[in-house]
Formats: structure tokens, sequence, C-alpha cells
């Protein structure tokens, strides 16, 4: 076993945040590198993940229930990472195996196996394991999959288009021969999004003819609606839903450090009107318990980046102090496509 030359750290949970998400929330402690027990094995964690979704985790109450346990203080950041083995007492993984699971944040982390997955070499570089072959990616093929695929004629829009998970649905989209339109914030995305990404049409969010641009780019209205932020601006969407179309709930990414965002705008009347006048759906979905469609996605990404139909895009932060400011700039200054914090 080889170790890094410096000492072990984590970041944990310092307060339980309170509105927006502040730095002091988290803190960086020194630790020993953990023992390995029979069945487990101990991984050095090379790029950690920040997550919009890891704001719910750390909430004193997630969603607002008692029914998922709250973190408790002075626990690691439950994030996902990606590393190599470099001890194993475990019989079916290996030392030298590049692996991905939630080893959370800090340098290293001992792991039974569960919810682990082995990287494999076809996903190129591997902090994709984080992006496009990991979380986002796959959470943008279980919701084509939800929603029934891609299918000729249809248009699917992307609400946090430019973000990791948007930008892998419209890849996904583009590579099966649809047609996506993105919604995103500024002229810097948008560009990423036509010239990078190959979406069809984006409308800027943030532009005071926002819903002239969607009017512009959804012609023929909207099929399905993969949303990854919630908040108002369903309202804005939901007169573009063409008949039977879906609303397929990914994320709620504009009401996970505010769960009241939004309701200034009534958006219940407007939705109501569009499930019974248009026989819109609305389905939410998770990632989660899908494994067994991990090989085929694994697959099919593995071909599109190996043919440069996908050029994932990765912002790497560097050092695992950096990664509360990394996980409060994704609500406040959010970047293109997938950032990770390079820890090793
Ligand atoms: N269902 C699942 O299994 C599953 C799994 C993983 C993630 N998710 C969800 O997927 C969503 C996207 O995750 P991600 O990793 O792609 O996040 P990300 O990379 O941080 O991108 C999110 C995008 O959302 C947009 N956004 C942020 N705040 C917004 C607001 N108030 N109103 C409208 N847009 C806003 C931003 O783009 P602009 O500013 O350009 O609009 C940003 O690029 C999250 O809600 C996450 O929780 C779901």
């Amino acid at each position: 076993m080889s170790l890094d030359n410096k000492t072990p750290q984590k970041v944990v949970l310092q307060s339980y945040p309170e509105g927006n998400l502040k730095q002091s929330d988290f803190a960086v402690e020194d630790c020993p590198v953990p023992d390995v027990a029979d069945g487990s094995f101990l991984v050095r964690n090379s790029f950690v993940s920040v997550d919009p979704m890891l704001r719910i985790f750390i909430d004193k109450m997630p969603l607002g229930s008692s029914s998922m346990p709250s973190l408790p203080l002075g626990n690691v950041i439950p994030g996902a990472a990606v590393g190599e083995i470099i001890e194993s007492r475990h019989p079916d993984f290996k030392v030298g195996e590049i692996v991905e699971g939630r080893f959370g944040w800090q340098h290293y982390a001992v792991s039974t196996g569960q919810g682990v997955v082995r990287v494999p070499a076809s996903l190129g570089a591997i902090e994709n394991a984080l992006g496009i072959g990991g979380l986002p990616g796959f959470t943008a093929y279980i919701g084509l999959s939800v929603a029934g695929g891609v299918k000729e004629g249809q248009t699917v829009l992307v609400s946090g288009a430019a973000g990791a998970v948007g930008s892998a649905v419209g890849a996904l989209v583009k590579a099966r021969g649809g047609r996506v339109v993105g919604i995103a914030g500024g002229d810097d995305k948008k560009r990423y999004l036509l010239d990078v990404v190959g979406y069809d049409a984006v409308a800027d969010r943030n532009a005071p003819d926002f819903n002239a641009q969607l009017a512009v780019a959804l012609p023929n209205g909207v099929n399905v609606y993969f949303d990854n932020v919630g908040g108002p601006m369903m309202a804005d969407v939901v007169p573009f839903m063409a008949y039977g179309g879906l609303i397929l709930i990914s994320g709620l990414m504009a009401q996970y450090q505010d769960p009241t965002a939004g309701s200034q705008t009534d958006n219940l009347p407007p939705v109501l009107f569009a499930v019974m006048g248009k026989g819109v759906r609305i389905q939410g979905f998770s990632q989660y318990g899908q494994d067994a469609l991990r090989p085929a996605f694994e697959g099919e990404i593995s071909e599109l980046l190996a043919s440069g139909a996908i050029q994932p895009e990765v912002h790497i932060v560097e050092g695992l102090e950096n990664l509360p400011q990394a996980q409060v700039n994704l609500f406040e200054h959010s970047t293109t496509g997938k950032v990770v914090v390079r820890v090793a």
C-alpha cells in the first residue's frame, strides 16, 4: 500500500445550513487513514464530486420530513468519488482497480463494496466516472428510458440544460436522432449548448424575452419536459406542453436552498389546466436502484465517447479544502458541464 506523503483530511458537516449554503457549514479536519477489516477495501480518492442533491442530504430535516434521517453533525459529507483500491481484504475487489462509489469528501475511504461500480477504461479520463459516465449521465439515461426513449418527430425540452445532467440529456437525445431544446442562463451557456453539446435551440431564462424565445424554439410544443430545476419556471413552460406530453421531474435545483421558492407564483392552476386539457402527465424518477441498466448505459456512453459524438466537459477544482466552495458555487455561479474536485 502506498500512501500520499501528507496528512489525510476529510470535510465534515459543521452546522445544518439555513437558507443558502455557506462555506462555514463545513469544516476540514485531519484524520487517520482508516483500518481495513475483513470483507472491505481501502480506496484512495482521486476526484470527488459536488452535486446539488447533497444540499438535501445535509439539511436538518431532509425533504422537510422525519422519514429521512439527517446527517449527524461532524460526519463526513457523503459525496460520490472515484479512486484506486490500494489495500483489499475483500474477495471480489483487487488492489489497483479503479472504482466509483459514495466514498465521501475525504482522501481515503473504506468500503464493503456496496453500491460500488468498477470504472471501465472505455469511459476515458477517470473523472468522467463522476460525469457523463457516472451519476449525471446515468440520470439522463434513466430519465429518457422512463420517458420511453427518444421518438422521431418529438421535442425534448431540458431545464438546467448546461449542467451535468442537462448536457448529458442533450448529448444522448442528439446521438439518438432526436430534437432537443435547452433552457439555460446566459450567453456562454447558450453557446456551449449549441456549439459543443449540439442542442437544436436554447432559450435564455435570464433574458427579458424568455417566453418569446421558448415560443420560437418550440413550434410544435414539448413532448417531454426533462425538468432539473422545478421552481417558478414551471409556469413558463407548461403552456408549451404538447397534447399527451410528459413532465419528467429529475430534480428541484431551484428549491433545494429554499423549499418555498416560487410560492409567490401559484403554478397549480396552469399545471392543472395542462393536465386536464392536454392529458399532460407529471412523473418523478430516480436513477437509484436501476443497476440492471448500468451495463447498457456504459456501453452506449463508451461508444459515443469513442466516436467523438460526446465531448464531456469537466471543470476540475484543485484540492480537498476547496470542496465546500465548489458546492456553494453550484448554486451561486454555476458553470457548464460537470464540476469535480481533485483530491489525490
Ligand atoms: N432523479 C435523479 O436520480 C437525479 C440524480 C442526480 C441529479 N438529479 C438532479 O438533477 C438536477 C441537475 O443536477 P446537475 O448535477 O446537472 O446540476 P448542475 O450541474 O449544478 O446544473 C444545474 C443547472 O440548474 C440551473 N439552475 C440553478 N439554479 C436554478 C434556478 N433557480 N432556476 C433555474 N435553473 C437553475 C443552472 O443553469 P442555468 O443557470 O444555466 O439555468 C445549472 O447549470 C438537480 O436538480 C439534481 O438534484 C437527479
